[in-house]
């Protein structure tokens, strides 16, 4: 009896030796949970062309808008743990979609294997060429006067511009009529045709518009102003200092892959954000690269972790109306 099962370990042993030694044999997908054209998407596409070198097998995007990014990552997150579905999730679906989304089928902390940090990505508060106000200030008065009649765009309850919107709208007193997309590059596009009036927004995103002077930019919610907009000042110096909020985006794989799966898509990425070119790319939008300590699964699970907790009571107030 002994024997078989012996030859039983040892053959369980060996086909999963060979499966992970051959991981990947066929395209991985990443899931985006976001219309394509966004930050989401942006984010994604510079990081999957140097993973899928390192992998060897190509890393294609599958756009899965919906639900503030929560239908995308909600099907990832059910998909088959083997390295062939992973996801690109961020601050919104894996940090402030639990305290504005009811109902939500995963649970950030617990439903994934962290597989790194892609990128920093700060906010900015962005209106339409036709808007007004010529500084934050005067934005904040015309938000505040002009009520509901001004429309607020965003990518969906719990994303990244709907929660950092929100937030902007609680600290300023505003109440806006929220206009839904199905990710911020379409909600760009309208913003750019005068459509909408304003948003806040993942730097990778706007910045190309504000450079080329199609929409208007008031502040960056970060202590420091961005080398990609050195014009845009900062909202500690546009005069609304408690508005400081930036966003990030990161690699999720479903819960429970095998080890050497696992390792393999972690050192991808981490090759993939040291990688020259996308490096270049990210930095050129705004966006910035991870440090060593923020880099990794380890790093990424404490982040999520702090996100949730940080984003949660702040956000939940926020909603109901009251200053956090
Ligand atoms: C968001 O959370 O607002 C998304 O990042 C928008 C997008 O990527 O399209």
């Amino acid at each position: 009896m002994k024997k078989a099962f012996a030859f039983g370990f040892l053959a369980a042993m060996t086909a999963f030796a060979a499966r992970a030694d051959s991981y990947p044999q066929r395209p991985i997908t990443m899931v985006v949970p976001f219309a394509a054209g966004g930050p989401t998407d942006v984010i994604a596409r510079i990081v999957a062309e140097p993973m899928s070198k390192v992998l060897g097998q190509q890393v294609v995007i599958e756009n899965v808008a919906g639900a503030g990014g929560t239908t995308g990552i909600t099907r990832a997150s059910q998909s088959a743990p083997d390295g062939y579905t992973i996801m690109m999730g961020h601050m919104g679906t894996h940090g402030a979609a639990p305290a504005l989304f009811k109902g939500l089928k995963y649970d950030p902390a617990k439903s994934f294997d962290p597989i790194g940090l892609a990128a920093g990505t700060p906010i900015v508060i962005v209106a339409k060429k036709t808007m007004a106000a010529t500084d934050l200030k005067g934005l904040v008065e015309a938000l505040k006067s002009g009520g509901s009649s001004i429309n607020q765009a965003h990518a969906g309850v719990g994303s990244v511009s709907h929660s950092t919107g929100v937030l902007f709208d609680s600290i300023i007193g505003a109440k806006p009529t929220l206009v839904v997309y199905r990710g911020t590059g379409p909600a760009l596009n309208d913003l750019v045709a005068g459509q909408v009036d304003f948003m806040t927004d993942q730097i990778v995103n706007v910045a190309p518009q504000i450079a080329g002077n199609t929409i208007k930019a008031y502040a960056i919610a970060t202590p420091e102003r961005s080398p990609s907009l050195p014009n845009v000042p900062t909202t500690k110096e546009a005069g609304l200092p408690d508005y400081q909020v930036s966003a990030w985006n990161a690699v999720f794989a479903p819960k429970g892959l095998p080890e050497d799966v696992r390792k393999k898509l972690v050192d991808a990425l981490d090759a993939a954000v040291k990688d020259p070119n996308a490096t270049k790319r990210i930095l050129e939008l705004g966006g910035t690269v991870p440090k060593t300590e923020e880099a990794g699964p380890v790093a990424l699970q404490k982040l999520v972790e702090s996100e949730v907790a940080r984003w949660t009571p702040v956000l939940r107030s926020a909603v109901e109306g009251s200053n956090p």
